[in-house]
């Protein structure tokens, strides 16, 4: 399986800012092509990032959608939108999305159909809160998130990645230990495996949550950790290479 290092720039970097990291990034990455990489910026900078990647082996991809094609919803973008700057991936069930902005399950799980059916790739973000942890709930939550975003669209996992985030973990500087994370890695694929009916041998399992080019070599030594979601160090250039560069040598 190809391991896949995602970037999740968040609410940051105008479309000129974009244009500057892309040209730094790209000449860096041109011969790491045994890795697929992607970069989620915010929407305003698709169309220039879009022109930049398409000589590159790096994927364009969104930070959210919504599943409808088009129609009276105000502030929202579709599917097809996104495929006009061909967007390859698309974030879907991230934290944010799910805590700050109040999405539930049966959203996300329209919006996964919704790009599955349009042939955006989705990757469905799940993870637990310190609470749910501590209260020994992780496993379940994990569990609970996944079949309800996976509902109808199990049998096409080939078109699917996950990407675990313990929200714990995001933007806090804490990450997961390497043997935390593959507790629940091992556990998401055996799950996934499952409910594929063993479809799930091109779906990767991200870990994310403050990821950066001194702790990613550790954790992608695990067996079930197929890549990265990376928010904040995918910010700097040298470090999302550098996270890049500490994939491939594993
Ligand atoms: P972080 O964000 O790397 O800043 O923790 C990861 C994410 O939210 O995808």
């Amino acid at each position: 399986m190809r391991y896949l290092v995602a970037a999740n720039w968040k609410m940051n970097k105008t479309a000129a800012d974009t244009v500057d990291y892309l040209e730094k990034f790209l000449p860096a990455v041109e011969d790491l092509t045994t890795v697929d990489i992607m970069i989620a910026p915010p929407f305003t900078a698709l169309s220039s990032a879009s022109l930049l990647l398409e000589k590159s082996h790096v994927s364009l991809g969104a930070q959210n959608m919504y599943f409808a094609e088009s129609g009276a919803f105000t502030g929202e973008i579709s599917p097809v939108m996104l495929l006009e700057f061909d967007t390859e991936y698309v974030i879907l069930g991230h934290s944010e999305r799910r805590h700050i902005f109040g999405e539930k399950d049966s959203l996300i799980n329209q919006k996964m159909v919704s790009a599955v059916e349009h042939g955006i790739r989705p990757i469905l973000c799940v993870g637990e809160t310190l609470e749910e942890r501590e209260l020994g709930k992780t496993l379940n939550v994990v569990e609970h998130q996944i079949r309800a975003g996976l509902a109808g669209i199990e049998e096409d996992m080939v078109y699917i990645d996950i990407a675990y985030e313990p929200v714990w973990a995001i933007g806090t500087g804490k990450t997961a230990t390497p043997e935390q994370a593959e507790e629940v890695h091992r556990f998401i694929r055996s799950l996934i495996n499952e409910l594929s009916k063993g479809k799930d041998e091109k779906t990767r399992i991200l870990y994310g949550g403050s990821v950066n080019e001194n702790n990613a070599r550790n954790l992608i030594k695990e067996d079930h950790i197929d890549g990265f979601l990376v928010g904040t160090a995918s910010l700097d250039p040298n470090k999302f290479y550098k996270i890049i560069t500490e994939v491939l040598e594993v």
